[in-house]
């Protein structure tokens, strides 16, 4: 059974209200929190933007999104009071000081309710939100800040960023989130490693052959072309998700759960991840770009036509990634990520090694895998080797024993956003990144990024609908491996 452990009365201010991810998951997100019962009365949700709109104007937008984002039935009356504690208020983040009046009026009164300043906004708003808010005197001391991924877009300017950020709220206030840190089963990626004594011991190279981490989409850039063109998957994906799922995978059992103490594991991964240079990138890297094909049946334009213009940025990225340190030198993670590809998948392969003899004869046998989806279809399976029953010799076939959450417990999943936001109001920074991590992770990308201006070339065809660009299965394939792609 869930249990929601209650939080303390809240303010909550989103930047960038009327944006895509405010409206499709955000509010979504408080709306399930407030139908359990988690968001305390006297809290208060703000939404700032730039849009000529009133509270009623807002909440209109609020109902649409949800409708439809994050459809099904709700209790119209519950739904209405979770409206009524929703506010808004127009500002022009780059006013000065004095125009942001109407936000501390809408906060005035109640300084006991802790502050949260959700930044949902291009990332280069945010060291101006964070300054103006401290001088409109609206930041106070434990106040928390919020900071939407990607963080700048490189090395440089998310230093920049936290630099100025840094300035009015301090580290423990600062919240970056990675809304995959908050999905059920990347945590339970942690518990399934250090709660399992079976897992632990075959976790490293003696044992394990590769590891392969595949986020792919069927949704194109949606209406955020603008944004994604000039980011890419490696720095929409990779360079967050990606590698947050990669630290989970690969990190030592931290001492305890603290946040630091798992942040601190993390940083080690991604600090013994090896840079990839110009001369590896051609053979450790595949960009792709969709074109047009079918995706579930339904014809799907290339990225040129979703974005209204020709481009070169990758929309599908392959990568093999190696990490340097004591338990998984020689073990290749393949990451992959891709928009409009064949399915919606997330999953985490960890395929072993091979037997080391071949006592049943020629017939190939599998290798062991214990596959992690992460959406949709939450669950695990490890796949391992029996004797076909019946008559005619030993035949050695792979099944899988399948744990399928929705099976084994009935339970609605929460959206991960739905965590986080009461994790930043508990004050708990284990699923947000620190910012060295950050650092680290954009250094890893920064010279992959370098390696791919300095080599030069295209991202390759894929048809919209398929596993990406043939040469990221070539890629596979020159190791003598293969993606895990079942039917
Ligand atoms: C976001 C990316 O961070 O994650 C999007 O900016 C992507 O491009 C999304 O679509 C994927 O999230 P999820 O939870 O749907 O896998």
């Amino acid at each position: 059974m869930a249990e929601f452990i209650p939080v303390p009365p809240f303010d909550l201010v989103v930047f960038g209200a009327t944006g895509d991810l405010s409206l499709r998951k955000i509010f979504p997100a408080l709306l399930h929190r407030f139908l359990d019962g988690q968001i305390p009365p006297q809290s208060r949700i703000v939404g700032v933007a730039r849009s000529e709109l009133d509270a009623a104007g807002f909440r209109k937008l609020v109902a649409e999104g949800r409708e439809r984002f994050a459809p099904g039935a709700v209790d119209a009356a519950k739904f209405t009071a979770f409206l009524e504690q929703v506010h808004y208020v127009r500002i022009d983040a780059n006013a000065p000081a004095s125009e942001w009046g109407a936000l501390d009026a809408a906060l005035g009164g109640s300084e006991s309710n802790v502050r949260i300043f959700y930044l949902s906004t291009a990332p280069s708003l945010f060291v101006t939100i964070a300054q103006r808010l401290a001088e409109a005197g609206i930041a106070k001391p434990n106040s928390r800040i919020v900071l939407e991924k990607p963080i700048g877009r490189d090395l440089a300017s998310s230093r920049a960023i936290n630099d100025g950020v840094g300035t009015v709220f301090e580290e423990r206030n600062t919240f970056r989130i990675d809304h995959y840190l908050g999905k059920e089963t990347v945590q339970n990626l942690l518990v399934l490693r250090f709660c399992n004594m079976l897992i632990e011991p075959l976790w490293s190279r003696a044992t394990v052959d590769h590891v392969q981490i595949t986020v792919a989409e069927e949704i194109g850039v949606e209406g955020r072309g603008e944004y994604y063109d000039k980011s890419g998957a490696v720095r929409d994906m990779v360079q967050n998700h990606l590698l947050q799922l990669l630290c989970l995978v690969a990190l030592e059992s931290p001492n305890t759960m603290d946040a630091d103490a798992i942040r601190t594991e993390k940083l080690k991964v991604l600090s013994a991840l090896r840079r990839i240079g110009p001369k590896d990138a051609a053979v450790k890297t595949v960009r792709g770009q969709y074109r047009a094909g079918l995706v579930s049946g339904a014809a799907a334009p290339s990225y040129a036509d979703d974005l209204g213009k020709s481009s070169a940025t990758e929309a599908f990225v392959a990568i093999k990634a190696e990490i340097d340190n004591w338990r998984w030198a020689g073990v290749p993670f393949y990451l992959r990520t891709g928009k409009r590809m064949g399915a919606r998948r997330s999953e985490i392969v960890v395929q072993f090694k091979p037997p080391p003899i071949a006592l049943f004869g020629e017939q190939g046998v599998d290798a062991n895998r214990l596959v992690l989806r992460l959406q949709p279809d939450e669950g695990v399976r490890l796949w391992l080797n029996v004797k076909e029953p019946g008559p005619g010799g030993v035949r050695v076939k792979a099944a899988p024993l399948n744990l399928s959450f929705a099976d084994a417990f009935v339970a609605r999943y929460p959206d991960a956003y739905e965590r986080l936001l009461m994790d930043v109001v508990r004050g708990n920074l284990s699923l947000f990144m620190r910012r060295d991590e950050v650092d680290a992770a954009w250094a890893w990308t920064d010279a992959l990024l370098a390696a791919w201006s300095e080599a030069g070339g295209e991202p390759y065809a894929y048809p919209a609908g398929s596993n990406g660009p043939t040469q990221s299965a070539l890629m596979l394939d020159r190791d003598g491996r293969a993606w895990w792609d079942p039917e």
